[in-house]
């Protein structure tokens, strides 16, 4: 433990509470043919002091992680296309309704929000550095822009489209280390009765069910109701509303004002004292994190030696971002599971960041069905599994080790 750098955010003391040592990128998958140089990182988390905000320690150049050909795409979860489906109603019956309102999402990926935003005909433009999932978008009819949000492009939008009822962003805030560059966008960009709503794993969750693969170069920021209303004051803003979200295994969805525009949600309120009674802002908390996260490591590897000498085969399923800090961390290579099964195009043929295990289409799942599945894409459990009922029916076991180990 060492408590070196300060806060991001408030510039508060940072306590370190857990080092993962030299990590990949957590997207970027090798090609076999040309593995080159891959980039390592020093992965270790830490915890503000002052505003308790969780964060990594070392944020990676953002070219190295939002390139051009970023293999993740939003929709390629049915799942969670009905969630951005329902998150996009609820804006047009609630903060869209005046026919020109308009509505900037940053992060917007292959599009899987505001397509349906784009089709009712409301004013909206995605905000989007990674140019292949933006083109993807643009195919659908969305209106894009390839960029990175922050105080510049919400100046340039501003000036050629006026100003927002809502900003939005899933998946994709917490990843960005200079929030004070996006929170002067939002401040410039956000209308005075405007919200600017974002919802990203959250830290309760993540050490309630020991889900430590959710920290890897992408999360930077390990979110809580506390840090986030610290967060929004320190910047001039409110935060308003509160509501958890099932989907990638526990999240929250913050929606922040300005001061004084909106009356809070007694949520809010609700949320600070049950992570008061958690006391999930407390050191032994995270000690206590720290110690299930190596419990867990070791159990698991436990498991796929064994599997292993019995001569079981084990194949992972969902080569997921989240699984670079699993494989990599607990050791995980081709010796212990033999391939990852995926339905992204683009991740299909290559090797999974640092532990190099192979990643194929979902067809060589089952040919033939390996004994155990490791279900690395454990947020989608119940879309997976539905699909390869077939699996379990010839006798097959998923691996599950959210929320805890457990073999099904
Ligand atoms: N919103 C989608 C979802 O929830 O499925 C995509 C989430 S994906 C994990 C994160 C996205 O944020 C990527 O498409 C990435 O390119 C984008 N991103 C990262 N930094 C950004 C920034 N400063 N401005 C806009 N988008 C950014
Ligand atoms: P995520 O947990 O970051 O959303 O990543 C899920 C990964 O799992 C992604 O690479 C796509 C893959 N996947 C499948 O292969 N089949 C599926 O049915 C689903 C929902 C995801
Ligand atoms: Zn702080």
């Amino acid at each position: 433990m060492s408590d070196t750098l300060d806060c991001r955010i408030c510039g508060g003391t940072l306590h370190e509470f857990f080092d993962f040592g030299r990590q990949p990128l957590a997207d970027a998958f090798v090609d076999p043919n040309h593995p080159g140089q891959e980039y390592f990182h020093r992965l270790a988390v830490a915890q503000c002091g002052s505003c308790t905000m969780v964060q990594l320690l070392e944020d990676v150049p953002r070219e190295h992680m939002f390139r051009t050909d970023y293999p993740y795409l939003s929709s390629g979860s049915s799942a969670m296309q009905d969630h951005f489906r329902a998150t996009a109603g609820h804006f047009l019956d609630h903060e869209l309704r005046d026919p020109d309102s308009f509505v900037v999402e940053f992060g917007s990926n292959d599009g899987i929000m505001l397509d349906t935003v784009a089709r009712a005909g409301r004013r909206h433009l995605g905000v989007e550095p990674c140019a292949g999932v933006a083109e993807a978008a643009a195919a659908k009819g969305i209106r894009v822009r390839n960029a990175f949000f922050e105080e510049s492009t919400a100046a340039e939008i501003l000036a050629a489209e006026g100003r927002a009822k809502v900003i939005y962003a899933a998946n994709t805030f917490s990843h960005i280390s200079y929030v004070d560059s996006v929170f002067r966008g939002v401040d410039i960009l956000l209308d005075d009765d405007g919200v600017f709503v974002f919802e990203d794993p959250y830290m309760g969750d993540i050490v309630e069910r020991t889900s430590f693969d959710q920290i890897y170069d992408e999360h930077f920021y390990f979110f809580t109701v506390r840090s986030v209303q610290n967060m929004a004051a320190f910047y001039g803003f409110e935060l308003v509303d509160v509501e958890h979200l099932p989907v990638h295994g526990g999240e929250i969805r913050y929606t922040l004002a300005r001061p004084g525009s909106r009356t809070p949600s007694p949520e809010v309120a609700r949320f600070l004292d049950r992570e008061k009674i958690l006391r999930l802002a407390e050191r032994p908390t995270l000690e206590s994190f720290a110690t299930n996260i190596d419990l867990l490591r070791d159990g698991l590897r436990t498991l796929l030696v064994r599997c292993r000498a019995e001569g079981r085969s084990v194949v992972g399923y969902g080569a997921t971002a989240k699984s670079a800090t699993l494989t990599n961390y607990c050791g995980i290579g081709p010796d212990l599971v033999s391939f990852i099964a995926d339905n992204t195009p683009a991740k299909q043929g290559t090797l999974s960041p640092g532990s190099h295990i192979p990643v194929r289409s979902p067809e060589a799942f089952a040919d033939p069905y390996p004994d155990y599945a490791l279900l690395f894409a454990w947020n989608h459990a119940e879309e997976i599994m539905r699909k390869e009922a077939e699996f379990k029916r010839r006798g097959g076991r998923w691996i599950l080790y959210v929320p805890e180990l457990h073999i099904v």
